[in-house]
């Protein structure tokens, strides 16, 4: 077993800090050596608050500190591009936050220079290593819900928490790139990484805040084997963070709830004196809390999953390619926004399958006369059947 791996942790922000407390917290065995923060006050602090040896307001210097072997990335997403770069000169491996680029393009000079230097690397979506979804994501795999034909993934809140987000140039777009990230990939791992995904249709709005960005966008997003996708984000949702997937196949459904209700409801007049959540809007009257965070969030599991991969020499489950794929959708979701039409979602890297559109499921086999279409129990206890005539294509029904 490794003794542990050396962190250069770029920002010391929001991401910084959660990355950070993930590795901190429960005594990994993988630390924080290097902390770089704009601001040198923070560094400081931060540093301090979780025993981090060296802080800087240079990136390179962290980047490039001969201590550490592993570069996490979570500056803001216009930063992404350089700081891979710069990671992959200094022969580190590399952790990088969501999205992975503000466009298809730039997370392809992420991945193509990476795939050259031949550094370890990999695509920090978190939302996927959820304990419920790791859990659903195995179910689904072991054909619990037979085929996947439609997954809703939703991800709203009152909008985040810094400027730069509210920039378009520095973030790439607005609720759509920042968090129908997370909503594809969650996508994506349910159907299927290696289906394709051929088309997009998104509607994107700016309802609320004066910004040239979008502040919601609901989008569907079309796989070759026909089966859908549904984005929905918001900048503009009151009441805390909303994460909420849901999965339905031609054998089963899948609901997953993973931040308001989880269980755990509070109810104080006076409040606790502190946070109570990401996003939550007050900490008094009914409260929403989340038994552990970084874990609920995926976090833990991702970052187990991301080290675990490195020392054994295989790919974590979400890589840099993955973070590509996304951007891809992405990129077609802000064309069809603008030209109100399908989309082609534009893969000039695709390692997947390549399959015939396979359309219809079909349905189940009665007899060599019949298939049935539906069953169902009706109230007076009466099994109904409704089938169809396999040569005529007439419909009837009869009860069994
Ligand atoms: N669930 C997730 O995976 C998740 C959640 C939040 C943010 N993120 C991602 O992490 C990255 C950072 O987001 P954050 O929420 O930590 O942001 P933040 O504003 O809280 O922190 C940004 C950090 O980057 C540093 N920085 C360097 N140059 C900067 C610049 N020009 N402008 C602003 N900050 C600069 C700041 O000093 C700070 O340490 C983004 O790519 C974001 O999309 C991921």
């Amino acid at each position: 077993m490794n003794s542990g791996h050396t962190i250069s942790m770029l920002g010391s922000g929001l991401i910084g800090l959660f990355y950070t407390m993930t590795l901190h917290k429960f005594q990994s065995r993988h630390t924080v050596q290097h902390v770089f923060s704009r601001s040198a006050e923070r560094a400081k602090q931060f540093a301090a608050d979780w025993h981090i040896p060296k802080y800087s307001t240079d990136k390179r210097t962290v980047i490039e500190d001969p201590d550490t072997d592993t570069v996490i990335i979570g500056i803001p997403n216009h930063l992404h591009l350089e700081a891979v770069k710069m990671a992959a000169d200094a022969g580190k491996a590399i952790l990088c936050t969501k999205p992975l680029g503000r466009t298809a393009d730039e997370a392809k000079e992420m991945l193509d220079y990476v795939e050259k230097k031949g550094v370890y690397a990999a695509y920090l979506e978190d939302l996927v290593y959820t304990p419920k979804t790791l859990k659903s994501l195995d179910a689904v795999k072991k054909g619990a819900l037979g085929k996947v034909l439609w997954v809703r993934s939703r991800e709203t809140h009152p909008g985040p928490h810094s400027a730069w987000f509210w920039d378009k140039k520095q973030a790439g777009g607005g609720a759509l790139v920042d968090m129908g990230c997370h909503c594809a990939e969650i996508i994506r791992n349910f159907i299927g990484k290696d289906i394709k995904p051929v088309e997009a249709m998104c509607w994107a709005d700016t309802l609320v805040h004066n910004i040239p960005a979008e502040d919601h966008a609901i989008a569907l997003i079309r796989f070759q084997n026909g089966s859908i996708g549904q984005i929905e984000v918001s900048w503009a949702f009151r009441g805390g963070m909303d994460l909420r997937d849901e999965v339905a196949g031609t054998e089963g459904t899948i609901w997953l709830d993973h931040f308001l209700r989880t269980g755990f409801q509070m109810f104080t007049t006076v409040g606790q004196g502190g946070y109570v959540a990401e996003k939550a809007e007050g900490d008094t009257g009914w409260l929403f809390p989340v038994g552990d965070e970084v874990n609920e969030l995926g976090y833990t599991h991702m970052f187990i999953d991301a080290f675990a991969a490195m020392d054994e020499g295989r790919e974590p489950m979400e890589t840099l390619y993955d973070g590509y794929v996304v951007n891809a959708i992405l990129d077609a979701c802000y064309a069809s926004a603008k030209t109100r039409q399908w989309e082609p979602i534009q893969l000039q890297d695709w390692r997947g399958k390549e399959i015939k559109e396979t359309g219809r499921v079909g349905d189940k086999f009665v007899d060599d006369k019949y298939d049935l279409i539906k069953e169902e129990k009706m109230p007076d206890g009466r099994r109904k059947l409704i089938l169809k005539d396999k040569e005529t294509g007439e419909v009837i029904e009869k009860i069994a």
